[in-house]
């Protein structure tokens, strides 16, 4: 009796992080991120079956088009931001937070959420305040680099998004802490 309600106790109280836990340590390669709140079509199964089979590219080439080089984040400090803000990319960087960065970091981006609500009570790091001093201080090309590769629980968007729609972003960040650029 006494073992079975022990049983239950650490079954509701444990399973939930501990399900979290083995996610994150199975990692779900690709993103790799603890968190695997969205599930990517192309990454099912269903999705694989049709496809054509891909061939891989020869080993020590280089893309002619698309690709990014993949830089440190010690190296993107520096980097200017291509994206002018015009009223075009600012609308392309507000329907862009919409779809891809609002539903962890909220529609204001002040990290209140529902999934960050889920974050916090499962002891990760949640989605930062994007006017935090924190972030506030990032340099541009720091962002980028952020966006592009994910950072604790936020996943790397550089396979999803093209550089001018991460530049957009860092816009985006921008605007969120009221310096329009
Ligand atoms: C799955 C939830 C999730 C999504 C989606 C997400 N983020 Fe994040 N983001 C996080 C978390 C969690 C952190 C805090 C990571 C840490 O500090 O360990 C974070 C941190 C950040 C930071 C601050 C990093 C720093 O250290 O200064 C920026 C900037 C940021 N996110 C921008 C974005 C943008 C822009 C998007 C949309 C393209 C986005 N995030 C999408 C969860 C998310």
């Amino acid at each position: 009796m006494q073992l079975s309600s022990h049983l239950r106790r650490l079954l509701t109280r444990r399973a939930l992080p501990l399900a979290i836990g083995v996610l994150a340590l199975t990692g779900c390669n690709p993103g790799a991120y603890p968190f695997d709140y969205f599930r990517e079509m192309h990454y099912q199964q269903s999705q694989h079956l049709l496809e054509p089979q891909r061939l891989s590219p020869p080993d020590g080439s280089v893309p002619r088009t698309g690709g990014r080089p993949q830089i440190s984040f010690a190296g993107a400090r520096d980097l200017q931001n291509p994206v002018r803000s015009t009223p075009d990319t600012q609308k392309a960087g507000v329907a862009l937070f919409k779809v891809n960065c609002a539903v962890c970091h909220g529609a204001a981006g002040n990290g209140e959420s529902f999934v960050a609500q889920r974050f916090t009570a499962n002891h990760f790091v949640p989605p930062a305040d994007l006017a935090s001093s924190r972030v506030r201080n990032r340099t541009d090309g720091e962002l980028d680099w952020i966006i592009d590769n994910g950072i604790g629980g936020m996943p790397p968007f550089r396979d999803l998004l093209t550089e001018d729609q991460v530049w957009a972003l860092v816009n985006q960040v921008r605007a969120v802490q009221g310096q329009q650029r």
